[in-house]
């Protein structure tokens, strides 16, 4: 079994969401994605998804207590009892030193944090090539992993969406702020000897392999 909480770094196309789909899915832990979380209260239009909206579009990081308070409400569900992972959180070192809080606070131990690292002049052909089912959160790639019919996923026939942020300009936006504002938390976790890095460059299902035999052990 892996540690109870699993945190997936990595910058935006680096496969953070695939893999974590496939870990939550083999473990039966809840995937607990800050992006996903974000762009269903835009979708919604709540105040949460209102505050958001701009800085998601700009490309730039949702403010640190706005993303922490949701973590640590839906962390405090039961369905996170046996563990859980989150997936493009933390992103900055406030955010990472909350979760040390939080784990802490509820006594459990370390989290284990999985990096994948991946080529930069891969990430954009990624992004812009990614859809996203409507119904079942299925990722396909138009590039590297495409549907078997244009536009529908192959699992229930849902509508495949493609993402307001993934624009070139938005892109590199979000690449700027992962490399200013996120990439420190590689050295933060290698500190702490909890770091464990990825080769996101090889294909998904080698990832995945490599990714369980590993967890398995740990
Ligand atoms: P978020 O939704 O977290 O976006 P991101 O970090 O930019 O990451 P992505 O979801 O784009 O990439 P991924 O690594 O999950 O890649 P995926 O598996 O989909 O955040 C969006 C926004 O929300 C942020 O910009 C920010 O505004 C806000 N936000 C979220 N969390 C926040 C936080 N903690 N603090 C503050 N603000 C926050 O794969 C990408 C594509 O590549 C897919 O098409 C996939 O099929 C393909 N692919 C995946 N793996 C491979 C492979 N091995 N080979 C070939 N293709 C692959
Ligand atoms: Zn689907």
């Amino acid at each position: 079994m892996p540690a109870n909480a699993l945190i997936f770094l990595g910058a935006p196309g680096a496969g953070k969401g695939t893999q974590a789909r496939e870990v939550a899915t083999h473990f039966g832990i809840p995937q607990i994605s800050t992006g996903d979380i974000l762009r269903d209260a835009v979708k919604k239009q709540t105040p949460l998804g209102m505050a958001a909206k701009a800085k998601m579009e700009a490309g730039a990081l949702v403010p640190d207590e706005v993303v922490c308070g949701i973590v640590e409400e839906r962390i405090g569900e039961p369905d996170c009892q046996k563990g859980f992972i989150l997936d493009g959180f933390p992103r900055t070192i406030a955010q990472a030193q909350f979760v040390d809080r939080v784990l802490q606070a509820k006594g459990r131990g370390r989290p284990q944090v999985l990096d994948i690292e991946v080529d930069e002049d891969l990430l954009l052909k990624r992004l812009t090539g990614r859809r996203t089912c409507s119904v079942c959160g299925e990722i396909y790639n138009v590039h590297f992993s495409p549907p078997k019919v244009e536009g529908i996923c192959d699992k229930d026939g849902g509508k495949l969406l493609y993402r307001a942020d993934d624009n070139e300009a938005t892109i590199r936006q979000r690449l700027e702020a992962y490399h200013r504002q996120t990439s420190p938390l590689i050295e933060y976790y290698r500190a702490q000897g909890v770091l464990h890095e990825v080769d996101g460059n090889k294909d998904p299902e080698t990832i995945a392999k490599g990714l369980l035999e590993f967890l398995s052990q740990a």
